[in-house]
């Protein structure tokens, strides 16, 4: 088996050189194909980070491991390391989070053992970095929670944690407040929670999950969220088990995986081989078993826990009376522990299993479309207009350009209603969104809309717009706060 392997910026070619050399030791059975990905390589001018023959590479073999990667600061420039996990679909972000004997937490000092499994949505929701200024005093970025996407990742959560026996899964969101967005997760939850009534399922908003994991992590087990509400907890969950150099990360998709550990580049320890390299070991390991290389995961595995149980640390850790190892000393340390077992329990070598099916070939994007579509009826629309006038100001010029066809509804800043009604406490910002809607309830169509656009648009600058759609009796928007 051929895996591409990207070795990163910073400290990434100094751990990945370490996790290698214990594979090599072990006589792991892969061959490695080098691909060039990274500042580096953005840095000679692709700007998307990585060379025609890295993507090729990558797209052939359906493997990459790889080292953290350098966002290079400055407008214009987007992470290759979010531009991987979406351009390959790789819609599951797969962070396993246990208590590690030897790494000293508040927890494990209390006897309280940690096994969180955090499934991120990897590819929507607010990564999508799709952001505009509407005027110089507002920033807009744009959500998408879609549907299929959530449907995809919380069924990849289901099945994982079936297999993996799991006490229970947990979805968390901000449904109470996002009731459209992280409304539409949640529904997407509950719906294929009734495929799954073995699995004990609950749901938990994230303000108090994050409360709950730090007062009582062990309850937990697999918990399913959105892409930026994954990525904060997934952290918090590091912080529970010693830090981000103990945990590692599966960005999983149906044809292509990426392995790779959480933490980034550490460019203050960058060249130093000072770094740990546990976290992207971790990673390595999970790759294995994707593999289906049982035996060898399970000895490498084992071998670490015992490492770490002996006290063997790098600076970042562990006791600080015992001398701590360099990148490449702890990496011998644990191949020089190959065979020995971890008190905590051995992880059971099992026999190798067929690989997880990754790679196959492609000729054409696959298009992602619910089954019942509802008819769809354009019933208003939001205007987005920039001004810095008073709400009854804009009214005014606004209720001009109804015409027969649209009634003004509202008028809202920041999302908060100022007309009809409001408080002249609601601070404002020079962006207002004027709601019309439908005379007499009727349906509208799109020219309909476009001649209010152009009306308005003699009185105000538009800076962005959105239909209100209905679907049969369901208005597919949400209301100003006030409304
Ligand atoms: P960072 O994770 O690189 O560093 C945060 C802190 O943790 C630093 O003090 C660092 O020394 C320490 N640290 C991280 N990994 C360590 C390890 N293996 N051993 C010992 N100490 C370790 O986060 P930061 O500084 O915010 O980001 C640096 C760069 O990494 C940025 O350009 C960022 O965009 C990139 N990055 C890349 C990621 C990836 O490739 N998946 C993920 C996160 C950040």
């Amino acid at each position: 088996m051929k895996v591409a392997v990207a070795k990163g910026d910073g400290i990434g070619p100094e751990i990945m050189d370490a996790v290698l050399s214990i594979f090599d030791a072990k006589k792991v059975d892969l061959t490695y194909e080098f691909v060039d990905m990274g500042k580096w390589v953005f840095d000679k001018g692709f700007s998307n980070g990585m060379t025609p023959e890295a993507k090729h590479s990558i797209e052939e073999l359906g493997i990459l491991f790889k080292g953290p990667m350098e966002t290079p600061k400055g407008k214009g420039v987007k992470s290759i390391n979010v531009t991987a996990r979406k351009t390959w679909n790789t819609y599951a972000n797969k962070r396993v989070f246990q208590t590690l004997h030897g790494v000293d937490t508040v927890f494990s000092k209390a006897g309280i053992l940690i096994d969180i499994t955090i499934v991120r949505e990897n590819i929507e929701d607010t990564y999508g970095g799709i952001e505009h200024m509407l005027t110089q005093d507002v920033a807009l970025s744009r959500r998408f929670i879609t549907r299929p996407g959530s449907e995809q990742l919380i069924r990849y959560a289901f099945e994982m944690a079936k297999k993996k026996g799991t006490r229970r899964i947990t979805c968390g969101h901000k449904a109470n407040i996002m009731k459209l967005t992280d409304g539409l997760f949640l529904e997407c939850f509950q719906e294929i929670a009734k495929e799954y009534p073995e699995l004990k399922s609950d749901d938990i908003i994230v303000d108090d999950l994050a409360m709950q994991l730090v007062v009582r992590p062990q309850e937990f087990d697999v918990v399913v969220l959105t892409n930026l509400q994954g990525d904060i907890i997934s952290d918090l969950c590091a912080g529970l088990v010693g830090g981000l150099g103990f945990a590692p990360s599966a960005n999983i998709g149906d044809h292509i995986a990426i392995f790779e550990a959480v933490h980034g580049t550490a460019p203050n320890i960058a060249g130093k081989n000072i770094a740990n390299p546990t976290a992207l070991l971790l990673s390595g390991i999970a790759m294995l078993r994707h593999l289906g290389l049982m035996e060898n995961a399970a000895i490498i595995e084992n071998a670490l826990l015992y490492t770490l149980e002996q006290g063997v640390h790098t600076g970042d850790f562990g006791d600080k009376a015992i001398p701590a190892k360099n990148t490449t000393q702890f990496a011998e340390a644990i191949i020089a522990n190959f065979g020995k077992i971890p008190q905590q329990g051995a992880k059971p070598q099992l026999p190798n299993m067929p690989a997880t099916q990754t790679s196959f070939k492609l000729d054409h994007n696959e298009m992602m479309v619910s089954d019942d579509m509802q008819k769809e009826f354009i019933i208003g629309v939001d205007l987005f207009i920039e001004s810095s006038g008073q709400p009854e100001y804009i009214a005014k010029k606004c209720q001009r350009h109804g015409g027969v066809k649209f009634k003004l509804v509202s008028i809202s800043n920041r999302g908060t209603q100022v007309w009809p009604t409001g408080s002249v406490y609601t601070n404002l910002v020079n962006q207002y969104n004027v709601r019309f809607e439908s005379i007499d309830d009727s349906p509208l169509n799109q020219q309909d809309v476009l001649g209010l656009y152009v009306s308005l648009s003699g009185d105000f600058k538009i800076c962005s717009s959105e239909l209100l759609n209905s679907w049969g009796n369901k208005k597919a928007y949400s209301l100003a706060q006030g409304q």
